[in-house]
């Protein structure tokens, strides 16, 4: 396999932010926060329960970047100049302090799939007031920074359908492949990548065949964007479940599935009986419903968990295969995937790290013992 000479290079060096912001890790007194602003962009982000955001923060998986916002306090002083007339004026003390406010944060970690030379970004996010100003490029390349030597390459999955892709292709990143979102919002994910190395052309990309927790909480399986694709073009929906080409109908019609459509009517279960409801008592045309006691509250049917639909075996196999296929050729062709990046957010490992991991002489095995 040749070595892919992709390059960002026409991406210029990330610029100061456009508002003095200062980035530092996440502490639980940011979750309030983080919850906040994550419920103003589920759509975007998903959402996470405190106690997610919290085991996030404690593993210290979240950066927080805020402004110092100046206050002034007032004191005012009257002081009498000349008693005898009375006479009196007013001094103003005024100080001012800086008051340190959250305005973005991002949850990402330098390992995803167990792998360590992938990391991923679990949500960012930027307060609406200072969009555009280079709060979330200065929070993703902190995060480049502070990863483990050995991660080389960040992924993230964002909803086809938002504006953040723009985000991630100005930060070079370069869609790889997709997956169906959840049942419900009958939506499609692109799964972004890019190399986090300063001058890596090499680093081979990766995804995962097939997806199995996170916010869907099902199996998804993934493919890549086919050639010629582009990441905005319509992509067919695959759920488990669903034993058919992609894109068509479980009764072999042509019609491509809709979104959070399962099989054909005529395979599904049967619906569950619902319980009968009490007669109503009838009277020359009028009904009563049975007199409601106020003191017993009607108990609630215990919901079944929904079972989790897998993915046929088979089909993750050949989704695997396809998978390696594709990146192999990819990893061929050098105009396979060419980053778009706006910014350069790569991030350069200084030469004392990288002299420390070439130069240092191993240490030599202590002489045995002898008995
Ligand atoms: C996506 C988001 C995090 C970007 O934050 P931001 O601080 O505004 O982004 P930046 O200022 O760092 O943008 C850097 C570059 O990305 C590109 N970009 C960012 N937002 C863009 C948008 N809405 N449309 C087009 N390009 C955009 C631009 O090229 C921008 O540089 P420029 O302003 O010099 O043109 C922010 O819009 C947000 O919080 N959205 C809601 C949550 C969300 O969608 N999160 C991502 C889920 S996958």
């Amino acid at each position: 396999m040749s070595g892919l000479i992709v390059s960002s290079s026409s991406a210029a060096p990330l610029p100061l932010p456009r508002v003095d912001v200062t980035i530092r890790p996440g502490v639980l007194s940011d979750v309030p926060f983080l919850d906040s602003l994550q419920k103003l962009h589920t759509k975007q982000v998903g959402w996470m329960p405190t106690k997610q955001l919290e085991g996030k923060v404690l593993a210290g998986q979240v950066l927080v970047a805020e402004t110092r916002e100046t206050r002034e306090t007032q004191n005012d002083e009257r002081r009498t100049m000349n008693e005898d007339a009375g006479a009196s004026q007013f001094i103003v003390h005024r100080s001012s302090f800086c008051v340190p406010t959250p305005v973005g944060y991002l949850i990402g970690a330098d390992q995803y799939f167990k792998r360590d030379d992938v990391g991923i970004i679990y949500q960012i996010n930027v307060v609406p007031e200072m969009r555009r100003s280079l709060v979330a490029a200065t929070l993703l390349k902190a995060q480049f920074e502070r990863s483990a030597y050995g991660c080389k390459l960040y992924c993230c999955w964002c909803a086809q359908d938002i504006e953040a892709n723009k985000f991630w292709e100005a930060m070079g990143f370069v869609p790889l492949a997709f997956r169906a979102g959840s049942r419900g919002k009958g939506r499609v994910h692109i799964f972004w990548q890019r190399r986090i190395r300063a001058g890596d052309t090499t680093t081979p990309y990766w995804f995962p065949a097939q997806t199995s927790a996170g916010s869907i909480r099902e199996d998804r399986l993934v493919f890549p964007i086919p050639p010629g694709m582009h990441w905005r073009d319509a992509m067919p929906i695959v759920l488990p479940g669903v034993s058919v080409l992609p894109g068509m109908r479980g009764d072999g019609s042509q019609r491509p599935a809709l979104p959070g459509e399962g099989p054909p009517r005529a395979s599904r279960k049967p619906a569950a009986e619902k319980p009968a409801k009490p007669a109503a008592k009838a009277l020359r045309g009028f009904a009563f419903a049975p007199p409601v006691d106020a003191t017993v509250k009607p108990e609630k049917p215990e919901r079944a968990p929904r079972p989790k639909a897998k993915n046929d075996p088979r089909l993750v196999a050949a989704a695997r295969e396809l998978r390696d296929r594709w990146l192999e050729h990819v990893h061929a062709d050098s105009s396979a995937l060419v980053p778009q990046g706006k910014y350069e957010v790569s991030r350069a490992l200084s030469d004392t790290r990288m002299a420390v991991t070439a130069c240092s002489a191993p240490l030599a095995l202590p002489s045995s013992i002898a008995a």
